[in-house]
């Protein structure tokens, strides 16, 4: 497949460590429903629908192109999509959030589930990533992703959304023979769906380990990183973020023993920390927490600017430190992106 010319490159040159006159920008959970052109469409249509049909996940994904003005798209889609090609259901319930009613109870449970045909299964996944590169047209990189086996193991265990995830942790502990097999098979299946993505015309990738940061640093070498490692090392022909959120205590390691271009950062590491930890192995992303958003104008872009001058402008891709929430006003999202915009004039 052929595709339009890069005319924006800043974010792959960001990944690669190349010298760029600004930092690139674009912010977790860009897609979403902050934005009045997204409501209507999930007004008409339900959450799988709209992932599942190539024309609206690709509507959905150059709304905040267009509208915030991000230098990177990233597909709209969810990490619990592989948990359905496993073969669990998943609703997504407003107020509530995922939920999966066949949740995984018994070491049975746990051996029964394999990785088959992933690929064919996400095939309308695929689809969306080849319109929306052919409707980006080289205006911004497109990101594919997928959830961290941590992750999505925390989903398919508990069922649903938690603080603390201790069901998925008891069954760690509880059950130190399947667990492993679980997340083996998620390890497999990601890897799939990431290089079938890659295929399909992601130009990046981004692994999110969302529920990294409730392990000790112990258990993150045991029940993450190394799964983190294995998907890092079969993607390694593609530039790709690692976001361990929560999981400071494992930068070092992720960026030494990774493939990875950039680590990911929630607003719990500082800009100096995560620097010295990783010196200039990797790029890093992050980390404005989401709720600053809401600052008036001229502060928000003063921390920005702040922001700016800790990480630096060098192998750096600014971002939030997790998703937008549906509350932020539109103004204060481009604010945002403005702001890292002037950062090439100082
Ligand atoms: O714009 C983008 O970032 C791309 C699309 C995207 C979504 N989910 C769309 C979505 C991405 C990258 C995700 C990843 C995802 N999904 C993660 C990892 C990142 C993170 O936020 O930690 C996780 C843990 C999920 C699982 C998930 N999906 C949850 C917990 C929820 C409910 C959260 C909420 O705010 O209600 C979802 C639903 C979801 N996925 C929404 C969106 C835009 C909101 C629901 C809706 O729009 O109807």
């Amino acid at each position: 497949m052929a595709f339009a010319e890069l005319k924006n490159d800043l974010f792959l040159r960001a990944l690669r460590g190349e010298e760029v006159p600004r930092p690139p920008v674009w912010m977790m959970r860009q897609a979403g429903r902050y934005l009045p052109e997204y409501m209507e469409i999930a007004r008409k249509y339900d959450f799988f629908t709209r992932c599942e049909t190539p024309e609206l996940a690709c509507e959905i994904t150059v709304q905040p192109i267009d509208i915030v003005k991000t230098d990177a798209a990233i597909l709209f889609s969810d990490i619990l999509v592989i948990p359905q090609a496993l073969g669990f259901e998943v609703q997504m319930i407003k107020g509530k959030g995922p939920v999966l009613p066949g949740h995984i109870k018994s070491e049975e449970a746990a051996f029964a589930v394999l990785a088959e045909d992933i690929p064919a299964k996400l095939d309308y996944v695929m689809k969306a990533i080849t319109l929306t590169r052919q409707t980006l047209n080289g205006r911004v990189p497109l990101i594919g992703f997928a959830g961290a086996p941590w992750t999505i193991f925390c989903y398919m265990v508990e069922g649903q959304g938690s603080k603390s995830f201790s069901l998925a942790k008891k069954f760690c502990y509880q059950y130190p023979d399947s667990a492993p097999h679980l997340m083996k098979e998620i390890t497999r299946a990601s890897i799939e769906y990431l290089q079938a993505q890659v295929q399909a015309g992601a130009q990046a990738l981004q692994v999110f380990d969302s529920w990294a940061g409730l392990l000790s640093p112990e258990d993150f070498n045991e029940w993450s990183l190394p799964y983190l490692l294995e998907i890092s090392a079969a993607i390694s022909n593609t530039p790709h973020i690692l976001f361990a959120k929560g999981a400071w205590y494992g930068l070092e390691r992720m960026a030494f023993k990774s493939q990875a271009s950039a680590l990911g950062l929630g607003w719990d590491v500082s800009p100096e920390y995560a620097r010295e930890k990783v010196g200039d192995r990797v790029s890093l992303q992050g980390n404005f927490d989401p709720a600053k958003l809401h600052l008036p104008i001229p502060e928000l872009k003063k921390q920005v600017h702040s922001m700016i001058r800790r990480f630096g402008k060098q192998r750096y891709i600014a971002n939030l430190g997790h998703g937008m929430t549906p509350d932020i006003p539109v103004d204060h999202a481009k604010a945002f992106v403005e702001a890292i915009k002037e950062s090439e004039f100082f």
